[in-house]
């Protein structure tokens, strides 16, 4: 038995955050930002009362309206979030009290800007073993939380947002969730993207406030390196145990971290970039939240049908990386 999306859902903040708003703010310009990342504005919510769990709260009513359920059927609830509203709870529970799926468990599960690829990939191991029927996946960032709005090598990157999935048996054979390969590498990718404090190493304290701990800190110049190997390879290695060609892909999901990561990789796969889904420029990266969000717009738009060959590819912190195979049902 394999699994199958059966509803799509996204939330995007409604106010946008331009270059020209950044070029304010910081010393840079709306032709470095576009030329280096392919970003021309992002999203943030600004209520400081919301947070994660209010996006996946919005995410999660949409995704039960669409599949025209009630929460209670819900059975399990899978938050991919880095920027969880707190510690504990949960995202996951945060977000099954909001909707009221009295009958699921829930958990978060961190993988950085992969999370919602190991989420996925997580859920559909559930639905294959019949353990569960209805599984909820959401991937969500209030990235805002953490930048450092003074800091202009990554403060222009990221921005709010996510979007969800509902995964379900598939109702045939050869459909839905056929193949995966997931990654991490923690002993390269520790000290190139990470948020130093808030958690038992460095737990909140005056020092970690002055020295700027609790905002994301990264090595750009590496982590793209990285990302271009490791997103390409996994994409390849996919086609590869497949038996895929670059003709019988409908459409590349990758994450959306920068334009030039996501042109070489599809260069790399040989799939033609109109081919490739890229909403890079309109919200820029939105860490778990950026795959879900594509896979709505697309479903939206009407283009997903009955035998699209998908293949979503993600990296991010950790290092965390991977690839999935879907046929869409
Ligand atoms: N505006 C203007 N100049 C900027 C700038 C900005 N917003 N940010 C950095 N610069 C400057 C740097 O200070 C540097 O100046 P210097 O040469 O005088 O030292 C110069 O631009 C080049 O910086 P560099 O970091 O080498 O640029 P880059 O071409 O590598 O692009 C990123 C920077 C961050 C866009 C790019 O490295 C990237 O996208 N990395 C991956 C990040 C990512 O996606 N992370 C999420 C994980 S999936």
């Amino acid at each position: 038995m394999k699994a199958a999306i059966t509803a799509t859902a996204k939330y995007l903040p409604d106010s946008i955050l331009s270059n020209r708003d950044l070029e304010k703010m910081l010393d840079t310009t709306d032709e470095w930002i576009v030329t280096r990342t392919g970003i021309s504005e992002r999203r943030i919510l600004r209520d400081p009362e919301k947070a994660t769990s209010y996006m996946c709260g919005e995410i999660a009513r949409q995704l039960l309206e669409k599949r025209k359920i009630d929460a209670s059927e819900i059975e399990l609830i899978i938050v991919a979030t880095m920027t969880p509203d707190m510690l504990f709870p949960s995202t996951a529970c945060l977000t099954q009290g909001i909707i009221g799926a009295v009958n699921a468990w829930a958990f978060d599960l961190n993988a950085a800007c992969s999370g919602f690829v190991f989420a996925l990939n997580t859920a559909a191991r559930f639905i294959e073993s019949g353990v569960h029927k209805k599984v909820m996946v959401i991937g969500a960032d209030k990235m805002s939380s953490i930048l450092d709005f003074t800091d202009r090598s990554t403060a222009i990157l990221f921005g709010d947002g996510g979007g969800g999935v509902i995964l379900e048996p598939a109702d045939e054979d050869g459909f839905g969730l056929l193949d995966s390969r997931l990654y991490s590498d923690g002993k390269t990718g520790q000290e190139h993207l990470l948020m130093p404090a808030g958690g038992s190493l460095h737990p909140a304290s005056h020092e970690t406030i002055d020295k700027k701990m609790h905002y994301i800190h990264q090595d750009g110049r590496q982590v793209f390196k990285s990302a271009v190997i490791s997103m390409a390879d996994v994409a390849e290695e996919i086609m590869k145990r497949n038996n895929l060609q670059a003709d019988d892909i409908a459409y590349l999901v990758p994450h959306q971290a920068n334009q030039r990561i996501i042109s070489a990789t599809a260069e790399r796969m040989g799939v033609d970039q109109s081919k490739v889904i890229s909403n890079v420029s309109r919200f820029g990266n939105t860490t778990a939240g950026t795959i879900p969000i594509c896979l709505a717009e697309l479903d939206e738009q009407g283009k997903l049908h009955h035998g699209s060959n998908l293949i979503l590819v993600s990296f991010g912190a950790g290092y965390t990386w991977g690839g999935i195979y879907l046929k869409w049902q």
